[in-house]
Order: C-alpha cells, then sequence, then structure tokens
C-alpha cells in the first residue's frame, strides 16, 4: 500500500501590501488539513518585513513562517519554494497540484501572469495553473486601479482566473482588523471550495449577522 498523493494548494505571496490576507490564508487551509507549497517573490520579503517586522528567509523559511502565522501547527504540511527556483515543484504541469492562490497579488504579478511572463516563480506557477485548467485566485491589492490592470484584470478573468479584490465586506459583523481580514481570506477560501468558519455568512436576514455571538462588535444597526 503506499501512502495518499500530496495535492497542495500553491500559495503565491507577492509584494502587495496586505500580507496578514496571505497569513489568514495559510492558516485556515492548514486547518482545513490542506496540504500548502508557498511562494514569497522577491517584493514580498519587503512587505512582510513592514508589515510584520519579520526577515524571511529562504534559509530558514519554517522558523519565519511560524513567526509569520504566530503558530507552527501544520507546518509539516508545508513545502516552501525559493521564487527565483524555477525547477521547483510547481513550474510543470505535472506536479500534482489542485491549484494556486495569489494573495495578496500586486499589480506586477497580475500584469505578468495576465501576459504570461513568468518572470520568477510565482508567475511561472500561475501560468501552469491557467495552463493546466486548474483554479487560480487572484486576491488584487491596490487602489485605486489604472487601466492597464483594468485591462489585465479583464484578461484573468477571460483565462478562467477568480478575480477577487482583497476588499473587504462589512455585513457579516466583523469590526476588528483581523475579522475584516478573515473576511477576504474566507472569500478565497470559498472560491476553491475549502471548508472554513473565518466569517459569519450572509444569511438572507439584514442585521442578523450584528445580532449573533461573537458577530458585529460595535457596529450598530440602523434602527435598532
Ligand atoms: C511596502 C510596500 C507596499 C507595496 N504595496 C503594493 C500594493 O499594495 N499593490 C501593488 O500592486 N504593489 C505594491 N508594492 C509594489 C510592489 O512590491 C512592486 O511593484 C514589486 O515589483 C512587485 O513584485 P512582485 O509582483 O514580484 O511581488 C508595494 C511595495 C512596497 C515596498
Amino acid at each position: 500500500m503506499g501512502t495518499a498523493k500530496r495535492q497542495p494548494w500553491v500559495v503565491g505571496v507577492s509584494g502587495a501590501s496586505g500580507t496578514p490576507y496571505a497569513a489568514s490564508v495559510i492558516r485556515a487551509l492548514l486547518a482545513a488539513g490542506e496540504a500548502v507549497d508557498l511562494i514569497v517573490s522577491r517584493a514580498a520579503r519587503l512587505t512582510i518585513l513592514d508589515e510584520t517586522g519579520i526577515a524571511f528567509r529562504d534559509a530558514h523559511w519554517r522558523a519565519d513562517l511560524g513567526s509569520w502565522l504566530g503558530s507552527d501547527d501544520g507546518l509539516d504540511d508545508v513545502r516552501y519554494w525559493p521564487a527565483g527556483d524555477f525547477a521547483a515543484g510547481p513550474s510543470s504541469g505535472s506536479y500534482p497540484a489542485k491549484g494556486m492562490l495569489v494573495v495578496p497579488a500586486t499589480t506586477g504579478a497580475v500584469a505578468g501572469i495576465a501576459l504570461g511572463l513568468s518572470k520568477d516563480l510565482l508567475q511561472r506557477a500561475a501560468s501552469v495553473t491557467l495552463k493546466e485548467r486548474r483554479p487560480l485566485v487572484v486576491c488584487v491589492r491596490e487602489t485605486p486601479l489604472n487601466g492597464v490592470t483594468l485591462k489585465h484584470l479583464v484578461e484573468l478573468d477571460a483565462q478562467g482566473a477568480v478575480v477577487l479584490p482583497a476588499s473587504p465586506g462589512f455585513y457579516a459583523g466583523g469590526s476588528t482588523v483581523r475579522e475584516l481580514v478573515d473576511f477576504v481570506a474566507g472569500r478565497v477560501l470559498d472560491a476553491v471550495d475549502v471548508p472554513h468558519s473565518l466569517y459569519l455568512r450572509w444569511e438572507g436576514e439584514l442585521g442578523a449577522a450584528a445580532r449573533r455571538p461573537g458577530g458585529g462588535r460595535g457596529v450598530p444597526v440602523e434602527g435598532e
């Protein structure tokens, strides 16, 4: 009897503001029992350093990832690939990945993926994901958007990617930064059908989330 084949989600972290979105997605994938193949772009090292104070190092990725996620839970299910390693597993379509989540995605990554540039492993893995017709979620973080990025996003949509802006909704009753981050991460997992409990779902009733235990802390609902 062989062991079950490992089928990871590739998580590509590019250098946009919003590294907490990536941390929440990775934590939730691991909590759901999913394997993760992690790629961190060169620019993402700057955003991780800026937003968390962690200098993310290839040689010490496990310790640095544990610090970033705030826990070592599930790290045995993570495989890390340096962004310059074009011989890495996710650079081939025969590597058994389930799909890829680019979170957060820069406008540069959006352009590179839309145009098929493959300038680093993150972009190459995304191109592979598209050519293999696997799910690709691109969680773009920029505002406002210029015309060329809008064109690239339309191109990604046409190629079958899910364009999912890092745009938290407030209907789920979240009022802390963590809850708003988790809302976006939850929508990323929704796009690939991975179960999670990152936010309270809309149930068809105005104000319901605010009335549920743990929902809507500090967010008054008009008329109540
Ligand atoms: C602190 C910091 C924040 C940034 N935030 C964004 C952002 O929110 N969106 C974006 O598209 N680029 C942002 N950039 C610029 C990208 O990092 C830059 O365009 C880079 O070339 C992207 O490379 P990558 O796509 O390989 O990660 C930011 C850069 C820094 C240093």
